[in-house]
């Protein structure tokens, strides 16, 4: 990734809206602006909490009392710049009064970054679970919950979640996130990985605006309608996340490598898909005006996860997939990771399976270089290497083997893959067919997916990853009754992997 253009100096307002605010600094007085009246709840947006280590975490909220209406500013007006007060405490009870509170922050919202916070509050104890709340002139935000990680070395169980292509419009019918009401509900998970398409920008009749978005205005309306269904505000107030994108936050098939200079949609994309999400740092601009944002990396669970997130499209050209420090960082990973379980979360399938086309694919000898990593790894450390890989983007939940040779599926298996299901989205690609005829190889183990045709025959949802000393277990929560808003979770397949098992072997649990 290269390194911005310029590094202004961090004036006291930016430092508070997005370097973040660590304990250190947490009685900071109320920033010295004028206060500008926010007659409305300014809150609609929900709250969220993300990129979670084992001392620190991202709070984030946007103020947006008119969530989908650009020409208002969504609500705040002729505002410039506006005071938000936050508190963070250990429980409900001890956020009602400063003094119980483990920090109380406040924060300066400014229109040019649409008005959302992004404070990093630091000095938090691992493996504990904080509650937060964020105020602006009396109104008060609903209480998020976070948590942060486990200290390093410790072997603590966790469960965390996987959630993509949440597509809202179905053409003129909406589309319900059943899975995440089905989260929230009924399941309790460390944390959420959203691992692409968290909006759609294309147009549709259900979309608002109908039309594809292309200026930041129109990004922040399409990620205001999205954050106006309850489950996903309900998801995020409960779970922090780590989210990385994938096409269609910006456009379908992007390919960041190749962008001219200054791409004024891309750079709205960017900058909308950074104000909408709890995530470290800013954007910055190159030499060249083009937006930047370091998304891949790490999450670190103890000693019992340890999990690469990769940003391709930010990087994707016609000679580089990940570009090189990325690249060179994932395979340092492979090669050092010493947790009991080793992932990498990525957008598309490594699993190279016929007739389909994927960044994986294309980019084979990149992919080579991974997979000869994972097949290297393996084989030095037959029992305490345990590899896996979880992506999205295909539209259709599948259990499969990630081969060695990108063109030969009978090839040495390198990594279990679970591909998840889509939260709503439909495509008309035949996987049972491509399962049938033994396409995807060998290691193609399952596939909830769909015949051509009604896509309401679609099994939609989420995948919930249980990883113990012992085992990863990989349960699909999966319904087809995303037209309604109370649609059930039907089916619930169940995968579990034996910690120093072989690739390959993986089995279906009962
Ligand atoms: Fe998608």
């Amino acid at each position: 990734m290269p390194a911005p253009a310029s590094e202004p100096a961090l004036g006291r307002r930016r430092f508070l809206t997005t370097a973040g605010v660590g304990l250190a600094a947490a009685t900071l007085a109320p920033a010295a602006v004028a206060r500008a009246a926010v007659p409305a709840d300014p809150f609609t947006l929900g709250v969220a909490s993300g990129d979670a280590d084992d001392t620190s975490v991202v709070l984030w909220t946007r103020l947006a009392p008119a969530p989908m209406d650009r020409t208002t500013s969504f609500g705040m007006g002729s505002t410039e710049e506006v005071t938000v007060d936050l508190r963070v405490a250990t429980s409900v009870d001890r956020l009602a009064d400063e003094r119980t509170c483990v920090a109380t922050v406040s924060c300066t919202a400014v229109k040019g970054d649409g008005f959302s916070v992004h404070a990093l509050v630091e000095g938090l104890r691992p493996r504990t679970r904080y509650v937060y709340q964020f105020s602006v002139e009396g109104h008060l935000s609903p209480v998020g919950e976070t948590r942060t990680l486990p200290a390093p070395g410790t072997s603590t169980p966790v469960r965390f979640a996987v959630i993509n292509c949440q597509n809202l419009a179905g053409g003129a019918e909406e589309l319900h996130f059943n899975g995440m009401s089905d989260l929230v509900q009924s399941h309790d998970v460390d944390f959420v990985v959203f691992l692409g398409d968290y909006i759609y920008e294309f147009g549709r009749a259900a979309h608002v605006p109908p039309t594809a978005v292309d200026d930041i205005a129109g990004y922040r309306t399409r990620y205001g309608q999205y954050k106006s269904r309850e489950s996903l505000r309900e998801v995020h107030r409960r779970f922090p996340v780590y989210a990385v994108p994938d096409d269609h936050e910006f456009f379908n098939d992007v390919r960041g490598g190749t962008l001219p200079a200054r791409p004024p949609r891309w750079n709205a994309a960017l900058r909308a898909y950074w104000e909408n999400l709890p995530l470290r740092g800013r954007p910055e601009p190159d030499a060249a005006g083009r937006l930047w944002l370091e998304l891949h990396r790490r999450v670190r669970w103890g000693d019992s996860l340890d999990l690469f997130l990769t940003d391709i499209r930010q990087h994707l050209g016609t000679t580089t997939m990940l570009g090189e420090e990325q690249e060179t960082a994932l395979l340092d990973f492979l090669t050092t990771s010493t947790a009991r379980f080793t992932a990498i979360g990525t957008q598309t399938p490594m699993t190279s399976f016929a007739g389909f086309g994927s960044p994986w694919r294309e980019h084979a000898a990149t992919r080579a270089r991974i997979t000869q990593a994972l097949l290297a790894r393996k084989q030095q450390d037959p029992r305490a290497f345990n590899p896996l890989v979880l992506a999205g983007d295909i539209h259709c939940a599948m259990v499969s083997h990630v081969q060695l040779d990108v063109d030969d599926v009978s090839s040495t298996p390198v990594a279990t893959e679970f591909v998840n299901a889509p939260m709503t989205s439909g495509s008309a690609n035949n996987w049972d067919a491509v399962r049938l005829a033994g396409q995807g190889g060998p290691g193609f183990r399952a596939a909830y997916g769909f015949t051509q045709g009604s896509s309401w025959t679609q099994y939609n949802g989420l995948s919930i990853h249980t990883v113990t000393p012992g085992s990863w277990t990989t349960t699909y929560r999966l319904g087809n009754q995303i037209n309604r808003p109370d649609g059930a979770i039907t089916l619930s397949p169940s995968w579990s992997l034996r910690y120093g098992a072989e690739v390959g072997s993986v089995t279906p649990r009962a």
